[in-house]
């Protein structure tokens, strides 16, 4: 089962996923590590970026989650810009030290392969952070994406496009296709944190992390790996039937236990 940590707001999580981190990157300097974009990532790299004198962070190598197709490299809501921002500029990361899914249309048949390779290469992602979609998507895994997926293209949901309208000027812009890691891709890292926060989240998941397992819900996928943990507000926790025995468990945490 995923441990579920109920927090008081995204901060407190960002703060325990950045412990998590921290920790890791002491422990293996060279660690890799799944970066998330979207909005709820953002309270994790803010934490580490105020905290990155805690850490020697030059080692550290990264491989974002997904990237859209077809947007020009240095359009700001591409997920190249958006990690340059949040992560490899604040953290004084070397930008080559963080890999993207190629998004260019014209190489996109290939860029899965090429990414499940360099992942490989990288000897696989230690720490993955991961967000949840309002359909329940996990990078950009739209309900009915095979559990053995890899990294490879992807066209977005109507309700996937419409959420992420907001980054930029219409609707329209939000491009239709992606490269995402693949669920199979994702389950490979050595451990997952999921975030969620706010009320939209609540009903996908609660799915994901009590509802039978199911294409149809691809974050449900986290309930067979080995090492999850989920960290969740109050309003993205309100439909999960056994919040009181997670809080249960928090409260009773053994002292040596780490997430
Ligand atoms: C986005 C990303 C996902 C993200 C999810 C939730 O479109 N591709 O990696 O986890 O959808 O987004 P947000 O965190 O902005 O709610």
């Amino acid at each position: 089962m995923s441990e579920v940590v109920i927090v008081a707001n995204a901060e407190v999580a960002g703060h325990y996923a950045s412990d998590c981190i921290i920790d890791l990157v002491k422990a293996k300097p060279d660690s890799v590590l799944g970066l998330a974009t979207g909005s709820t990532p953002q309270p994790v790299y803010r934490e580490l970026s105020r905290r990155q004198h805690d850490v020697d962070f030059s080692r550290m190598r990264a491989f974002a989650l997904d990237e859209y197709i077809g947007l020009p490299t240095d359009h700001p809501e591409s997920y190249r810009a958006v990690l340059n921002r949040e992560v490899v500029q604040p953290l004084g990361l070397n930008p080559g030290s963080v890999k993207v899914p190629n998004g260019r249309a014209s190489d996109s048949s290939h860029a899965g392969a090429d990414y499940e390779r360099e992942i490989h290469a990288a000897g696989g992602i230690d720490l993955q952070i991961l967000g949840i979609g309002t359909d329940g998507h996990i990078g950009f895994n739209e309900p009915s994406s095979s559990f053995a997926s890899l990294t490879r293209v992807k066209t977005l949901t109507p309700q996937t496009r419409a959420d992420n309208a907001r980054f930029f000027d219409s609707a329209d812009d939000v491009p239709m296709h992606c490269v995402t890691q693949g669920i199979g891709t994702i389950l490979r890292a050595r451990h997952l944190i999921l975030l969620a926060f706010g009320s939209a989240k609540a009903e996908a998941l609660a799915a994901a992390v009590e509802g039978p397992l199911t294409a149809s819900m691809p974050a449900s996928a986290i309930q067979m790996h080995p090492h999850v943990t989920v960290f969740v507000d109050e309003e993205a926790a309100a439909s999960l039937a056994n919040a009181d025995y997670y809080r249960w468990v928090f409260d009773n945490r053994p002292e040596w236990q780490t997430f």
